[in-house]
């Protein structure tokens, strides 16, 4: 039986993050330059999309671009900036026909121009759709959104529009780019690292985590399903003992 076969569809979790790693070290294997890697990259996003959409996962969250990559040699940076508005312009027609809606999340005004345009069109283009929202991360780090997060409270409670006393869970929460959607109950990491690496770290507070050895553009369909079939073989606890979840099951 296949991994897809297996999955309980009264089960899937709502939202999917997954650390998109391993695109230089697969090119480099191939004897190829890391952009490859990048190239090939994309087919897999669209592998998950699809695999996310064919269960009923309502959202995708992809980390593209952290606030460190930006630290990468110019040539790595700028390829990677030409990739994503040639997919983002490329990939409009199949989102809309598949009623995907897609978000970013990031420090994007930090990226090129010709990005931020590509990326405003798209999420315009595509704002009515309802069956997956694919939230893209990009020049996003959880440090970086928090921090932002705690200056907006911060002015707010200056102006006396909030008080001390009213800052709760929630409203952080909604102070952060995730705000409009519920945390991750998955997160993947490709490529056989096993670290957060400054990513969603408040929203995945009690979030499943799956590391796999495949890299990022090995990553397909089953290999999506193959995660979320890990993802329901979990007990879910929260702090709770085994013996009072089976108990209200
Ligand atoms: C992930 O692959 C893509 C980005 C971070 C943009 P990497 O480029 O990190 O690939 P490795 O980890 O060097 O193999
Ligand atoms: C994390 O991958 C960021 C993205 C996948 C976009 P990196 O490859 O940049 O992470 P580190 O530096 O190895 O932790
Ligand atoms: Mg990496």
């Amino acid at each position: 039986m296949s991994y897809k076969d297996q999955i309980d569809l009264t089960k899937v979790p709502q939202h999917v993050a997954i650390i998109m790693d391993g695109n230089g070290r697969w090119a480099q294997q191939k004897g190829e330059e890391r952009v490859f890697g990048h190239i090939n990259g994309v087919d897999s996003v669209r592998e998950s999309l699809t695999a996310a959409g064919e269960i009923g996962v309502k959202y995708l969250t992809l980390y593209a671009f952290s606030t460190e990559n930006w630290n990468r040699p110019k040539q790595e940076v700028d390829a990677l900036m030409d990739l994503l508005v040639k997919t983002i312009a490329s990939e409009v027609d199949k989102l809309n026909e598949n009623s995907v809606k897609l978000q970013a999340i990031g420090d994007t005004g930090n990226l090129p121009e010709s990005c931020q345009e590509a990326l405003a069109g798209a999420i315009e283009n595509t704002k009515n759709n309802t069956r997956v929202t694919l939230n893209l991360a990009l020049s996003y780090s959880s440090k970086w959104e928090m921090t932002k997060a705690i200056q907006e409270i911060a002015n707010q409670v200056k102006v006396k529009n909030i008080l001390p006393s009213e800052i709760n869970e929630e409203l952080i929460s909604s102070y952060l780019s995730t705000g409009n959607i519920p945390d991750p109950e998955l997160l993947i990491r490709t490529s056989g690292e096993t670290r957060i690496s400054n990513f969603m770290l408040w929203q995945l507070a009690y979030a499943e985590l799956y590391f796999t050895e495949t890299l990022w553009p090995e990553f397909k369909k089953e290999n999506f399903f193959e995660a979320i079939l890990n993802y329901q073989n979990r007990e879910r606890r929260f702090g709770k003992t085994s013996e009072q979840i089976s108990e209200n099951e």
